[in-house]
């Protein structure tokens, strides 16, 4: 695992967007794994930007999303599926029937979640997940607790989590209480993994998940356990981390 912290959010998002492409670009029909939230939104406009001026290839490639709200259908604006469409999928040349986000309106879910899992093992296997991390340390909707090794399946979100969200939602009674996520299994054998994460309000969750002990209660110290993940901050995020860590990625060296 490495850390790599950059000035601000579009330093972050160049560097992981650059990640992205190198993949894209190495094996054009490669598996993306999805993150949705506030923090990849800028990584995704850089993407958009490779694609429109530097023509990256979307065109054979494969997606999986993380994960959705149980019950929100796909139209509503603060679905996942939704987001996706604006955030990034209408702006590149991706086939929208090679991309996948859970379906929150599932009426056997348990049945889509192995369905899902099936699906990623068909297609290859992710070939690089991009994560953000909640304040309380979850990665996709695996709150603290999660079973290390859990698969896609549906998660009651906490307290916490979905107070972080009410301010996508014109009241915490609209806040979902159930999401379908992968599991830390499945995030876990992605072959490459890039966590993004920018602001004070995740440095704890960011020094606890570089630095503390592998721990189901911060979800994201699993990442240390990884072959291949590169953990990119911006100094607000870095700013409880206590080590030097070096500012080039020797990801970019190494692929
Ligand atoms: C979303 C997801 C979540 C978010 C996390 C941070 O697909 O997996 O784990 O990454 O809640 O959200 P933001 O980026 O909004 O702070």
């Amino acid at each position: 695992m490495e850390v790599v912290i950059r000035d601000n959010p579009e330093a972050m998002a160049k560097l992981a967007a650059e990640l992205i492409a190198e993949v894209v670009r190495r094996k054009p029909k490669c598996v993306l794994g999805l993150a949705t939230g506030s923090t990849p939104v800028v990584t995704y406009k850089e993407l958009i930007r490779l694609h429109t001026q530097e023509g990256l290839d979307f065109s054979r490639v494969t997606s999986f999303n993380l994960d959705e709200y149980v019950s929100l259908p796909p139209e509503h604006d603060q679905s996942y599926h939704y987001f996706m469409h604006e955030n990034l999928f209408k702006s590149i040349n991706i086939n929208p029937k090679n991309t996948h986000v859970p379906d929150g309106m599932a009426k056997d879910i348990p049945a889509f979640c192995r369905w899902y899992e099936e699906q990623i093992v068909k297609a290859g296997g992710v070939d690089v997940q991009l994560l953000g991390i909640g304040s309380n340390g979850h990665i996709a909707f695996n709150e603290p607790g999660s079973s290390l090794g859990s698969r896609t399946r549906v998660k009651t979100l906490d307290e916490g989590t979905r107070q972080d969200n009410a301010r996508f939602f014109k009241s915490m009674n609209e806040v979902p209480k159930y999401a379908i996520t992968m599991g830390i299994g499945t995030i876990m054998d992605a072959r490459q993994l890039i966590l993004l994460a920018n602001g004070a309000g995740k440095a704890e969750a960011i020094q606890k998940t570089c630095e503390g002990p592998i721990t189901a209660i911060v979800p994201a110290t699993v990442v240390q356990l990884h072959p291949k993940a590169t953990i990119i901050v911006d100094k607000a995020a870095a700013s409880k981390l206590s080590r030097e860590y070096p500012a080039e990625p020797r990801v970019l060296v190494l692929q």
